[in-house]
C-alpha cells in the first residue's frame, strides 16, 4: 500500500526541499474538506459551503503544515534548538516537531491567555515554556531580539519555510474541488496563513510553475495528464480575512496596542505579515472584516450543533465572517465558499464548557434518568 507520509513527501516538487532531504513529519496535511449540509439552509442562503478542517492535523491545528517545513529545514541546517512566541498553537506544533527531531524548543506564551489544551501540549512535549507578563506582540519582539545572540532558530511565520508548508492547504483544496473556490475565508492574526494560501493558489494557477512541475514528472495536480504549459485551472479565489473586533488592526488600519478577544489564538495587535496581507487583499479582490466575540461564539456553536464539527473559537471567525457577508449581501447566491477551520475545538475546553448547556446531575436510578428523558 501507499502510506501517506506527510505534506513534504506529497508536494516535494513544490517545496524548497531537496529530493534527498528527510522530512520531519507527523503525517500532517491531507485534512478533510467537509461540505456543509445544514448551515446554509439554516441561514437561508443558497451557497456551496465547505470547511477545511485543519484541526485534524497531528497537533490539532494548521501550524503543523508550517512546522514540518520549518523543523525539517532547521534539522538540515544542524540546528539544536528552536524558539517561538505563540498564542498557543504554534507552541504546541513547535514542541511536538522539535521533540521528533531531537531538538530543544523554547516557547514564549502570554501568561493566562492561552487555551488549556495548547499549554498541555507544549508542556507534555517537553518544551521550555516561558510565560511572559505581556501579550503575543511583546513575545514576538523578545524572540526576535534573543535570536540575534542565542543559538536558536525562530519558527514563527517570519521563518519563510513556515508559509511554504502552509501553502499546501490550497493545493489540497484545488485537488478536492477540481478548481479553486469563489471565496476562501480565514481567521487572521499575523496574516501568515492567508498569505500562504494565496501563494498556494497563485502557484497552482501559474502556468510556468505548473509546467516545471510536470517536467519533473511529479506533477501532483494532473498526474501526467495535463497539456504542458496549460494550467488546468486559472481560477483564484477572492480571499476573505476575518479578525476579532477587539484585535482588528487590519480593519482599523493601524496596530492595536491592547488586543482583546475570547479567540485567544488571534489576540494579536501587531501582525507580522502586515504588507503581505494587503497585497493578498488587493490581488485577490477580496476583503477583510471584523466579527464580534458574540458572532464568533455563535458560529462556533452553529458549526458544532448543525454540522458536527468542533473547532476552536478563532477558527469559527472564518464562518462568522462568511455569515456576516451573506447577511450583508456581499456574497452572491450559488457561490462556492471554503472556510478554513484552523484549530480543533478540544484546544479550548474552558470556552466550550462555559457557553454550553451544563450537564444534569441525577441520582443513579432508573426513575431519575427516565424523568429527564421523558421531560418530566
Ligand atoms: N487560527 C488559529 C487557531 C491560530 O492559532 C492562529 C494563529 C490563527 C488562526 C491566525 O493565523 O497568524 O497566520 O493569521 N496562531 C499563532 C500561534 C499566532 O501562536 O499559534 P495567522
Amino acid at each position: 500500500g501507499k502510506r501517506y507520509t506527510g505534506l513534504i513527501d506529497r508536494y516535494r516538487a513544490w517545496l524548497p526541499v531537496l529530493p534527498e532531504t528527510p522530512a520531519v513529519s507527523l503525517g500532517e496535511g491531507n485534512t478533510p474538506l467537509i461540505q456543509a449540509v445544514n448551515l446554509p439552509r439554516h441561514l437561508g442562503h443558497d451557497v456551496d459551503l465547505y470547511f477545511k478542517f485543519e484541526g485534524l492535523n497531528p497537533t490539532g491545528s494548521f501550524k503543523d503544515r508550517g512546522m514540518t517545513m520549518a523543523i525539517t529545514k532547521a534539522a538540515e541546517d544542524g540546528a539544536k534548538a528552536v524558539i517561538c512566541a505563540s498564542t498557543g498553537n504554534t507552541s504546541a506544533a513547535a514542541a511536538a516537531y522539535a521533540a521528533r527531531a531531537g531538538m530543544k524548543a523554547f516557547v514564549l506564551i502570554p501568561e493566562g491567555k492561552i487555551a488549556l489544551g495548547k499549554l498541555s501540549q507544549a508542556m507534555m512535549h517537553g518544551a521550555v515554556v516561558l510565560q511572559i507578563r505581556g501579550n503575543f506582540d511583546a513575545g514576538m519582539q523578545l524572540v526576535q531580539d534573543v535570536a540575534r545572540t542565542a543559538p536558536v532558530t525562530i519558527v514563527n511565520s517570519i521563518n519563510p519555510y513556515r508559509l511554504q508548508g502552509q501553502k499546501t492547504a490550497a493545493f489540497e483544496i484545488v485537488e478536492a474541488l477540481g478548481d479553486a473556490p469563489d471565496y476562501h475565508a480565514l481567521p487572521v492574526g499575523n496574516a501568515g496563513n492567508i498569505t500562504a494560501h494565496w501563494m498556494g493558489y497563485c502557484e497552482y494557477s501559474d502556468t510556468r510553475s505548473h509546467k516545471d512541475a510536470c517536467l519533473t514528472g511529479s506533477c501532483v495536480f494532473c498526474q501526467g495528464k495535463c497539456h504542458y504549459g496549460q494550467p488546468l485551472a486559472g481560477k483564484r479565489p477572492k480571499m476573505l480575512g476575518f479578525q476579532a473586533a477587539g484585535s482588528a488592526p487590519f480593519i482599523e488600519g493601524a496596530f492595536v496596542e491592547h488586543p482583546e478577544t475570547v479567540a485567544t489564538a488571534i489576540r494579536i495587535g501587531h501582525p507580522m505579515s502586515w504588507e503581505a496581507a494587503h497585497t493578498v487583499e488587493q490581488e485577490s479582490g477580496g476583503w477583510f472584516d471584523a466579527v464580534t466575540d458574540a458572532d464568533i461564539l455563535e458560529a462556533q456553536k452553529l458549526l458544532a450543533q448543525l454540522e458536527g464539527v468542533f473547532c476552536e473559537p478563532a477558527s469559527a471567525s472564518s464562518v462568522a465572517g462568511v455569515i456576516k457577508q451573506l447577511r450583508a449581501g456581499r456574497i452572491e447566491t450559488g457561490a462556492r465558499i471554503v472556510c478554513t477551520l484552523t484549530g480543533h475545538g478540544l484546544k479550548d475546553p474552558d470556552t466550550a464548557i462555559a457557553q454550553s448547556t451544563q450537564p444534569i446531575t441525577v441520582d443513579a436510578n432508573l426513575a431519575s434518568v427516565e424523568a429527564v428523558i421523558l421531560g418530566r
